[in-house]
Protein backbone atom coordinates (compact mmCIF):
# COMPACT_ATOMS: atom_id res chain seq x y z
CA UNK A 1 0.00 0.00 0.00
CA UNK A 2 1.14 3.25 -1.22
CA UNK A 3 0.65 5.81 2.01
CA UNK A 4 0.61 2.82 4.99
CA UNK A 5 3.85 1.34 5.08
CA UNK A 6 5.56 1.81 8.47
CA UNK A 7 8.40 0.72 8.69
CA UNK A 8 11.38 3.07 8.14
CA UNK A 9 12.99 3.34 5.34
CA UNK A 10 16.68 2.99 4.53
CA UNK A 11 16.40 7.03 4.00
CA UNK A 12 18.49 8.22 7.14
CA UNK A 13 21.60 6.73 5.38
CA UNK A 14 21.36 8.54 2.66
CA UNK A 15 23.85 11.72 2.67
CA UNK A 16 22.17 14.20 0.36
CA UNK A 17 24.37 15.17 -2.83
CA UNK A 18 26.09 12.23 -2.33
CA UNK A 19 26.21 9.41 -4.99
CA UNK A 20 23.23 6.32 -4.07
CA UNK A 21 25.65 3.54 -3.68
CA UNK A 22 24.26 1.11 -6.80
CA UNK A 23 24.02 -2.94 -6.56
CA UNK A 24 23.86 -3.57 -2.84
CA UNK A 25 20.56 -4.30 -3.03
CA UNK A 26 18.82 -7.93 -3.60
CA UNK A 27 16.36 -8.81 -6.90
CA UNK A 28 14.13 -10.28 -3.99
CA UNK A 29 14.87 -7.11 -1.72
CA UNK A 30 13.34 -4.99 -4.84
CA UNK A 31 10.13 -6.25 -4.79
CA UNK A 32 9.36 -5.70 -1.14
CA UNK A 33 7.82 -1.89 -1.15
CA UNK A 34 9.88 -1.78 2.24
CA UNK A 35 13.13 -2.33 0.71
CA UNK A 36 15.23 0.62 0.00
CA UNK A 37 14.24 4.56 0.43
CA UNK A 38 10.45 4.79 0.98
CA UNK A 39 8.08 7.79 -0.96
CA UNK A 40 6.81 10.42 1.54
CA UNK A 41 9.08 9.01 4.02
CA UNK A 42 12.51 9.44 2.54
CA UNK A 43 13.72 12.82 1.59
CA UNK A 44 15.40 11.11 -1.34
CA UNK A 45 12.75 12.06 -3.83
CA UNK A 46 12.60 15.82 -2.77
CA UNK A 47 15.93 16.73 -1.40
CA UNK A 48 18.50 14.80 -3.31
CA UNK A 49 21.13 16.62 -5.57
CA UNK A 50 23.75 14.57 -6.75
CA UNK A 51 24.34 13.60 -10.73
CA UNK A 52 24.14 9.87 -9.81
CA UNK A 53 20.86 8.34 -10.66
CA UNK A 54 18.98 8.07 -7.37
CA UNK A 55 16.68 4.56 -6.38
CA UNK A 56 15.57 2.64 -7.64
CA UNK A 57 16.95 4.13 -11.19
CA UNK A 58 20.24 1.98 -10.25
CA UNK A 59 18.22 -0.91 -10.89
CA UNK A 60 17.60 -1.44 -14.70
CA UNK A 61 16.21 -5.11 -14.86
CA UNK A 62 12.83 -6.04 -14.88
CA UNK A 63 11.76 -7.12 -10.92
CA UNK A 64 10.13 -10.80 -11.67
CA UNK A 65 7.01 -11.74 -9.97
CA UNK A 66 7.49 -12.79 -6.59
CA UNK A 67 4.70 -15.12 -5.83
CA UNK A 68 2.39 -17.34 -8.16
CA UNK A 69 -1.19 -16.56 -9.15
CA UNK A 70 -3.58 -14.34 -11.15
CA UNK A 71 -2.26 -10.83 -11.41
CA UNK A 72 -4.56 -8.00 -10.20
CA UNK A 73 -6.70 -6.05 -12.08
CA UNK A 74 -4.91 -3.39 -12.42
CA UNK A 75 -1.60 -4.82 -12.78
CA UNK A 76 -1.35 -3.90 -16.22
CA UNK A 77 -2.45 0.16 -15.95
CA UNK A 78 0.98 0.77 -13.36
CA UNK A 79 3.00 -1.39 -15.41
CA UNK A 80 2.32 0.88 -18.18
CA UNK A 81 2.56 3.56 -15.89
CA UNK A 82 5.75 2.08 -14.71
CA UNK A 83 7.29 1.46 -18.40
CA UNK A 84 6.02 5.00 -19.09
CA UNK A 85 7.99 6.39 -15.39
CA UNK A 86 11.16 5.20 -17.17
CA UNK A 87 11.12 7.53 -19.95
CA UNK A 88 9.91 10.66 -17.90
CA UNK A 89 12.08 9.38 -15.29
CA UNK A 90 15.46 9.08 -17.23
CA UNK A 91 14.69 12.15 -19.48
CA UNK A 92 15.10 14.43 -16.30
CA UNK A 93 18.38 12.23 -15.39
CA UNK A 94 19.85 12.47 -18.24
CA UNK A 95 19.23 16.55 -18.06
CA UNK A 96 20.99 16.17 -14.30
CA UNK A 97 23.85 14.74 -15.50
CA UNK A 98 24.07 17.31 -19.29
CA UNK A 99 23.66 20.21 -17.23
CA UNK A 100 24.84 22.49 -14.50
CA UNK A 101 23.32 25.77 -12.59
CA UNK A 102 25.16 27.82 -15.39
CA UNK A 103 23.66 26.26 -18.11
CA UNK A 104 20.38 27.88 -17.61
CA UNK A 105 21.24 30.98 -15.33
CA UNK A 106 23.07 32.00 -19.04
CA UNK A 107 19.80 32.12 -20.62
CA UNK A 108 18.82 34.84 -18.05
CA UNK A 109 16.76 32.06 -16.52
CA UNK A 110 16.74 31.99 -12.23
CA UNK A 111 19.51 31.05 -10.61
CA UNK A 112 16.69 28.09 -9.01
CA UNK A 113 16.06 26.37 -12.30
CA UNK A 114 18.54 23.75 -12.26
CA UNK A 115 17.43 22.96 -8.95
CA UNK A 116 14.48 22.56 -9.49
CA UNK A 117 15.12 20.15 -12.07
CA UNK A 118 16.83 17.91 -9.68
CA UNK A 119 14.07 18.12 -7.55
CA UNK A 120 11.78 17.14 -10.38
CA UNK A 121 13.77 13.88 -10.96
CA UNK A 122 13.93 12.75 -7.46
CA UNK A 123 9.92 13.00 -7.75
CA UNK A 124 10.11 10.91 -10.87
CA UNK A 125 12.40 8.46 -9.18
CA UNK A 126 9.54 8.77 -6.42
CA UNK A 127 6.94 7.86 -9.32
CA UNK A 128 9.10 4.12 -10.34
CA UNK A 129 8.91 3.20 -6.58
CA UNK A 130 5.68 3.92 -6.06
CA UNK A 131 4.38 2.31 -9.58
CA UNK A 132 6.58 -0.83 -8.55
CA UNK A 133 5.11 -1.05 -5.69
CA UNK A 134 1.79 -0.43 -7.20
CA UNK A 135 2.29 -3.68 -9.13
CA UNK A 136 1.16 -6.86 -7.31
CA UNK A 137 3.70 -9.77 -6.46
CA UNK A 138 2.34 -11.85 -9.41
CA UNK A 139 2.98 -10.08 -12.18
CA UNK A 140 6.66 -8.50 -13.72
CA UNK A 141 7.63 -4.90 -12.69
CA UNK A 142 9.10 -3.62 -16.40
CA UNK A 143 12.35 -2.34 -16.27
CA UNK A 144 14.34 0.29 -18.10
CA UNK A 145 15.57 0.70 -21.84
CA UNK A 146 17.81 3.21 -23.23
CA UNK A 147 16.24 6.39 -24.06
CA UNK A 148 17.62 9.23 -27.08
CA UNK A 149 15.75 12.36 -26.50
CA UNK A 150 17.91 14.18 -29.05
CA UNK A 151 18.70 17.42 -26.85
CA UNK A 152 22.29 16.73 -26.44
CA UNK A 153 23.86 19.33 -24.96
CA UNK A 154 21.39 22.57 -25.46
CA UNK A 155 19.06 23.53 -22.40
CA UNK A 156 16.71 25.50 -24.67
CA UNK A 157 15.51 21.95 -26.18
CA UNK A 158 15.84 20.30 -22.77
CA UNK A 159 13.27 22.68 -21.14
CA UNK A 160 11.25 22.80 -24.14
CA UNK A 161 10.95 19.53 -24.11
CA UNK A 162 10.64 19.20 -20.42
CA UNK A 163 7.09 21.32 -20.66
CA UNK A 164 5.85 18.76 -23.62
CA UNK A 165 6.74 16.14 -21.50
CA UNK A 166 4.85 17.24 -18.31
CA UNK A 167 1.90 18.30 -20.23
CA UNK A 168 1.51 14.70 -21.88
CA UNK A 169 2.05 12.86 -18.86
CA UNK A 170 -0.41 15.49 -17.32
CA UNK A 171 -3.43 14.84 -20.28
CA UNK A 172 -2.93 10.88 -20.26
CA UNK A 173 -3.32 10.34 -16.51
CA UNK A 174 -6.82 11.36 -17.14
CA UNK A 175 -7.21 8.10 -19.04
CA UNK A 176 -6.06 5.27 -16.82
CA UNK A 177 -8.41 6.84 -13.98
CA UNK A 178 -11.12 5.65 -16.48
CA UNK A 179 -10.05 2.06 -16.84
CA UNK A 180 -8.59 1.56 -13.24
CA UNK A 181 -10.37 -1.25 -11.10
CA UNK A 182 -9.35 -0.33 -7.62
CA UNK A 183 -10.61 3.26 -5.92
CA UNK A 184 -7.63 3.40 -4.70
CA UNK A 185 -5.95 2.95 -7.58
CA UNK A 186 -8.29 6.15 -9.20
CA UNK A 187 -7.29 8.13 -6.08
CA UNK A 188 -2.82 7.77 -6.15
CA UNK A 189 -3.84 8.65 -10.03
CA UNK A 190 -5.04 12.18 -9.83
CA UNK A 191 -2.32 12.16 -6.73
CA UNK A 192 0.77 11.95 -9.88
CA UNK A 193 -1.55 14.10 -12.09
CA UNK A 194 -1.67 16.73 -10.00
CA UNK A 195 2.29 16.68 -9.31
CA UNK A 196 2.92 16.33 -13.19
CA UNK A 197 0.97 19.81 -12.89
CA UNK A 198 3.09 21.46 -10.39
CA UNK A 199 6.07 21.07 -12.63
CA UNK A 200 4.90 22.41 -15.75
CA UNK A 201 3.03 24.72 -13.78
CA UNK A 202 6.51 25.88 -12.45
CA UNK A 203 8.18 25.56 -15.91
CA UNK A 204 5.70 28.04 -17.51
CA UNK A 205 5.67 31.09 -14.88
CA UNK A 206 9.57 30.62 -14.12
CA UNK A 207 11.06 29.55 -16.90
CA UNK A 208 9.09 30.31 -20.31
CA UNK A 209 7.32 33.43 -18.13
CA UNK A 210 3.38 33.03 -19.19
CA UNK A 211 0.40 32.47 -17.65
CA UNK A 212 0.21 28.90 -16.11
CA UNK A 213 -3.39 28.13 -16.45
CA UNK A 214 -5.60 25.66 -18.54
CA UNK A 215 -9.04 27.14 -18.28
CA UNK A 216 -11.79 25.49 -16.04
CA UNK A 217 -10.40 22.14 -16.78
CA UNK A 218 -7.69 20.45 -18.32
CA UNK A 219 -7.79 18.08 -21.54
CA UNK A 220 -9.49 15.02 -20.78
CA UNK A 221 -8.68 11.99 -23.25
CA UNK A 222 -9.92 8.41 -23.05
CA UNK A 223 -7.47 6.58 -24.56
CA UNK A 224 -4.70 6.51 -22.61
CA UNK A 225 -2.33 3.89 -24.61
CA UNK A 226 -2.30 6.18 -27.35
CA UNK A 227 -0.49 8.88 -25.55
CA UNK A 228 1.55 6.43 -24.05
CA UNK A 229 2.82 5.08 -27.46
CA UNK A 230 4.11 8.25 -28.53
CA UNK A 231 6.74 7.71 -25.75
CA UNK A 232 7.97 5.06 -27.81
CA UNK A 233 9.74 7.37 -30.33
CA UNK A 234 12.36 8.27 -27.42
CA UNK A 235 13.27 4.90 -26.46
CA UNK A 236 16.62 3.63 -28.39
CA UNK A 237 15.15 0.37 -30.65
CA UNK A 238 15.61 -2.96 -29.50
CA UNK A 239 17.20 -1.70 -25.52
CA UNK A 240 14.71 -2.79 -23.15
CA UNK A 241 15.31 -5.82 -21.56
CA UNK A 242 13.88 -9.19 -22.50
CA UNK A 243 11.66 -9.25 -19.32
CA UNK A 244 9.61 -6.68 -20.41
CA UNK A 245 5.88 -6.64 -21.38
CA UNK A 246 5.13 -5.22 -24.89
CA UNK A 247 4.29 -1.33 -23.96
CA UNK A 248 1.85 0.02 -23.67
CA UNK A 249 -0.37 -3.15 -23.57
CA UNK A 250 -2.18 -2.92 -26.02
CA UNK A 251 -0.42 -1.44 -28.38
CA UNK A 252 -2.53 -0.23 -31.60
CA UNK A 253 0.82 0.98 -33.00
CA UNK A 254 -0.92 3.92 -34.48
CA UNK A 255 1.34 6.16 -36.87
CA UNK A 256 3.12 8.70 -35.22
CA UNK A 257 1.45 12.01 -36.07
CA UNK A 258 3.96 15.21 -35.53
CA UNK A 259 3.00 19.11 -36.32
CA UNK A 260 4.13 20.61 -39.58
CA UNK A 261 5.59 23.49 -37.85
CA UNK A 262 6.29 25.60 -40.37
CA UNK A 263 2.98 25.70 -41.95
CA UNK A 264 1.69 26.93 -38.02
CA UNK A 265 1.99 26.46 -34.15
CA UNK A 266 -0.94 25.06 -33.86
CA UNK A 267 -2.82 27.33 -32.07
CA UNK A 268 -6.60 27.72 -32.40
CA UNK A 269 -7.38 29.05 -35.47
CA UNK A 270 -4.46 27.72 -37.21
CA UNK A 271 -4.60 25.51 -40.21
CA UNK A 272 -2.31 23.08 -39.00
CA UNK A 273 -0.37 20.36 -40.80
CA UNK A 274 0.69 16.83 -40.03
CA UNK A 275 3.18 14.83 -40.60
CA UNK A 276 3.63 11.19 -40.46
CA UNK A 277 7.33 10.84 -39.52
CA UNK A 278 7.88 6.87 -39.29
CA UNK A 279 8.55 5.49 -43.00
CA UNK A 280 7.25 1.95 -42.26
CA UNK A 281 4.17 3.03 -39.97
CA UNK A 282 2.36 5.74 -42.67
CA UNK A 283 -1.52 5.59 -42.26
CA UNK A 284 -3.64 3.93 -44.94
CA UNK A 285 -6.25 6.37 -46.34
CA UNK A 286 -8.39 5.04 -48.56
CA UNK A 287 -9.00 8.02 -51.33
CA UNK A 288 -12.48 7.60 -51.90
CA UNK A 289 -13.37 7.40 -48.02
CA UNK A 290 -13.95 10.35 -45.65
CA UNK A 291 -11.66 11.11 -42.89
CA UNK A 292 -11.79 13.68 -39.71
CA UNK A 293 -9.26 15.69 -37.40
CA UNK A 294 -10.87 15.65 -33.77
CA UNK A 295 -9.56 17.75 -31.49
CA UNK A 296 -9.86 17.53 -27.50
CA UNK A 297 -9.68 20.28 -25.44
CA UNK A 298 -11.17 20.32 -21.84
CA UNK A 299 -13.96 17.92 -21.78
CA UNK A 300 -14.89 18.83 -25.60
CA UNK A 301 -14.04 17.68 -28.71
CA UNK A 302 -15.09 19.46 -32.07
CA UNK A 303 -14.50 17.68 -35.50
CA UNK A 304 -13.55 19.05 -38.47
CA UNK A 305 -12.88 17.64 -41.92
CA UNK A 306 -9.24 16.01 -42.89
CA UNK A 307 -7.53 16.88 -46.10
CA UNK A 308 -6.03 13.31 -47.21
CA UNK A 309 -3.86 15.42 -50.46
CA UNK A 310 -2.19 17.65 -48.50
CA UNK A 311 -2.18 16.62 -44.50
CA UNK A 312 -3.93 19.78 -43.36
CA UNK A 313 -6.95 20.80 -41.06
CA UNK A 314 -8.30 23.73 -38.81
CA UNK A 315 -8.01 24.19 -35.61
CA UNK A 316 -11.14 24.66 -34.38
CA UNK A 317 -11.58 28.69 -33.43
CA UNK A 318 -14.98 27.55 -31.00
CA UNK A 319 -12.13 26.58 -28.84
CA UNK A 320 -10.94 29.26 -26.20
CA UNK A 321 -7.49 30.88 -27.06
CA UNK A 322 -4.52 30.57 -25.40
CA UNK A 323 -4.96 28.19 -22.97
CA UNK A 324 -3.66 24.61 -21.89
CA UNK A 325 -3.45 22.13 -24.81
CA UNK A 326 -5.35 20.58 -27.76
CA UNK A 327 -5.07 17.29 -28.63
CA UNK A 328 -5.86 16.01 -32.06
CA UNK A 329 -6.04 12.61 -33.90
CA UNK A 330 -7.19 11.53 -37.36
CA UNK A 331 -10.42 9.24 -37.28
CA UNK A 332 -12.55 7.42 -39.55
CA UNK A 333 -15.74 8.42 -37.46
CA UNK A 334 -16.68 12.27 -36.45
CA UNK A 335 -15.83 12.26 -32.52
CA UNK A 336 -13.59 9.25 -33.20
CA UNK A 337 -16.19 7.23 -30.48
CA UNK A 338 -13.93 4.09 -30.38
CA UNK A 339 -10.58 3.01 -29.84
CA UNK A 340 -10.57 1.54 -33.33
CA UNK A 341 -11.90 4.79 -35.40
CA UNK A 342 -8.45 6.68 -34.51
CA UNK A 343 -6.35 6.18 -37.39
CA UNK A 344 -3.12 8.53 -36.29
CA UNK A 345 -1.73 10.64 -33.31
CA UNK A 346 -2.84 11.67 -30.97
CA UNK A 347 -0.69 14.91 -31.50
CA UNK A 348 -0.54 17.90 -28.23
CA UNK A 349 -1.15 21.06 -29.60
CA UNK A 350 0.53 23.06 -26.59
CA UNK A 351 -1.33 26.37 -26.56
CA UNK A 352 0.92 27.98 -24.28
CA UNK A 353 3.42 30.14 -23.65
CA UNK A 354 3.93 31.60 -26.82
CA UNK A 355 7.70 31.84 -27.15
CA UNK A 356 8.56 28.06 -27.50
CA UNK A 357 11.17 27.03 -29.61
CA UNK A 358 9.33 25.75 -33.02
CA UNK A 359 11.87 23.11 -33.58
CA UNK A 360 9.90 20.79 -30.77
C1 LIG B 1 28.92 24.20 -15.16
O1 LIG B 1 29.73 23.51 -16.08
C2 LIG B 1 30.62 24.36 -16.82
C3 LIG B 1 31.27 23.52 -17.90
O2 LIG B 1 31.79 22.35 -17.35
C4 LIG B 1 31.60 24.99 -15.85
O3 LIG B 1 32.45 25.87 -16.55
C5 LIG B 1 30.82 25.78 -14.80
O4 LIG B 1 31.68 26.30 -13.83
C6 LIG B 1 29.79 24.89 -14.11
N1 LIG B 1 28.95 25.72 -13.25
C7 LIG B 1 28.61 25.36 -12.03
C8 LIG B 1 27.74 26.31 -11.27
O5 LIG B 1 28.96 24.30 -11.53
C1 LIG C 1 19.87 33.80 -6.88
O1 LIG C 1 19.14 34.91 -7.34
C2 LIG C 1 18.58 35.71 -6.30
C3 LIG C 1 17.74 36.81 -6.89
O2 LIG C 1 17.25 36.51 -8.14
C4 LIG C 1 19.69 36.28 -5.44
O3 LIG C 1 19.12 36.99 -4.38
C5 LIG C 1 20.55 35.14 -4.91
O4 LIG C 1 21.66 35.67 -4.23
C6 LIG C 1 21.04 34.26 -6.03
N1 LIG C 1 21.73 33.12 -5.45
C7 LIG C 1 22.89 32.70 -5.91
C8 LIG C 1 23.46 31.51 -5.23
O5 LIG C 1 23.45 33.22 -6.86
C1 LIG D 1 -15.19 1.93 -4.87
O1 LIG D 1 -15.94 2.78 -4.02
C2 LIG D 1 -17.34 2.59 -4.13
C3 LIG D 1 -18.03 3.67 -3.30
O2 LIG D 1 -17.53 3.67 -1.99
C4 LIG D 1 -17.69 1.19 -3.70
O3 LIG D 1 -19.08 0.97 -3.86
C5 LIG D 1 -16.95 0.19 -4.58
O4 LIG D 1 -17.18 -1.13 -4.14
C6 LIG D 1 -15.46 0.48 -4.54
N1 LIG D 1 -14.80 -0.35 -5.55
C7 LIG D 1 -13.88 -1.25 -5.26
C8 LIG D 1 -13.33 -2.04 -6.40
O5 LIG D 1 -13.46 -1.42 -4.11
C1 LIG E 1 4.95 21.68 -44.17
O1 LIG E 1 4.32 22.87 -44.59
C2 LIG E 1 5.05 23.56 -45.56
C3 LIG E 1 4.35 24.90 -45.78
O2 LIG E 1 3.00 24.74 -46.16
C4 LIG E 1 5.05 22.69 -46.83
O3 LIG E 1 5.80 23.35 -47.85
C5 LIG E 1 5.73 21.35 -46.50
O4 LIG E 1 5.64 20.48 -47.62
C6 LIG E 1 5.04 20.69 -45.34
N1 LIG E 1 5.84 19.54 -44.93
C7 LIG E 1 5.34 18.31 -44.81
C8 LIG E 1 6.29 17.24 -44.41
O5 LIG E 1 4.17 18.06 -45.06
C1 LIG F 1 -12.12 2.32 -50.53
O1 LIG F 1 -13.43 2.67 -50.12
C2 LIG F 1 -14.43 2.32 -51.09
C3 LIG F 1 -15.75 2.93 -50.63
O2 LIG F 1 -16.04 2.54 -49.31
C4 LIG F 1 -14.45 0.78 -51.20
O3 LIG F 1 -15.41 0.40 -52.19
C5 LIG F 1 -13.06 0.28 -51.63
O4 LIG F 1 -13.04 -1.12 -51.62
C6 LIG F 1 -12.01 0.81 -50.66
N1 LIG F 1 -10.67 0.49 -51.18
C7 LIG F 1 -9.77 -0.16 -50.45
C8 LIG F 1 -8.47 -0.39 -51.12
O5 LIG F 1 -9.99 -0.52 -49.29
C1 LIG G 1 -4.90 22.00 -48.29
O1 LIG G 1 -6.03 21.90 -49.13
C2 LIG G 1 -7.15 22.67 -48.71
C3 LIG G 1 -8.31 22.35 -49.62
O2 LIG G 1 -7.94 22.47 -50.95
C4 LIG G 1 -6.77 24.13 -48.73
O3 LIG G 1 -7.82 24.93 -48.24
C5 LIG G 1 -5.55 24.34 -47.83
O4 LIG G 1 -5.09 25.69 -47.92
C6 LIG G 1 -4.42 23.42 -48.23
N1 LIG G 1 -3.37 23.56 -47.25
C7 LIG G 1 -2.08 23.45 -47.56
C8 LIG G 1 -1.12 23.59 -46.43
O5 LIG G 1 -1.69 23.24 -48.69
C1 LIG H 1 -16.58 13.36 -28.69
O1 LIG H 1 -17.81 14.01 -28.48
C2 LIG H 1 -18.93 13.26 -28.91
C3 LIG H 1 -20.15 14.15 -28.74
O2 LIG H 1 -20.23 14.63 -27.44
C4 LIG H 1 -19.03 11.97 -28.12
O3 LIG H 1 -20.12 11.19 -28.59
C5 LIG H 1 -17.74 11.19 -28.32
O4 LIG H 1 -17.77 10.03 -27.52
C6 LIG H 1 -16.55 12.05 -27.92
N1 LIG H 1 -15.34 11.33 -28.23
C7 LIG H 1 -14.56 10.79 -27.29
C8 LIG H 1 -13.38 10.02 -27.77
O5 LIG H 1 -14.76 10.95 -26.10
Amino acid sequence: MLLLSVVLSLSAAIVMGSPIPMGILSVSCLSDPKCGPVPDKSPLYNDYRGKAPPFPMGYKQPIPPAASGDPAPDDVLWQNLLAAEWVISNFYQQGVEAFNESSFTALGLPNTTYDRLCEIRDNEAGHLRIFQDQISATSVKPGMCEYDFGFGTDPEIFLALQLVIEVTSQAFLSGPVQMAYRNATRGALVGVAEVETRHNVWALIDVWGANPFAGPIDTVFPYANEILDVTNNFVVAGSCPMGNPIYPNPRQNLPLMLLNSSLSNGRVGCEVGFVFAQPNNQPNFNSSKEYYAVFFHGVQNITVPYNIENSSSVVPSAFDQGKGIILAVIATKPGAPELESVMAGPLILLQQPSNLPSAT
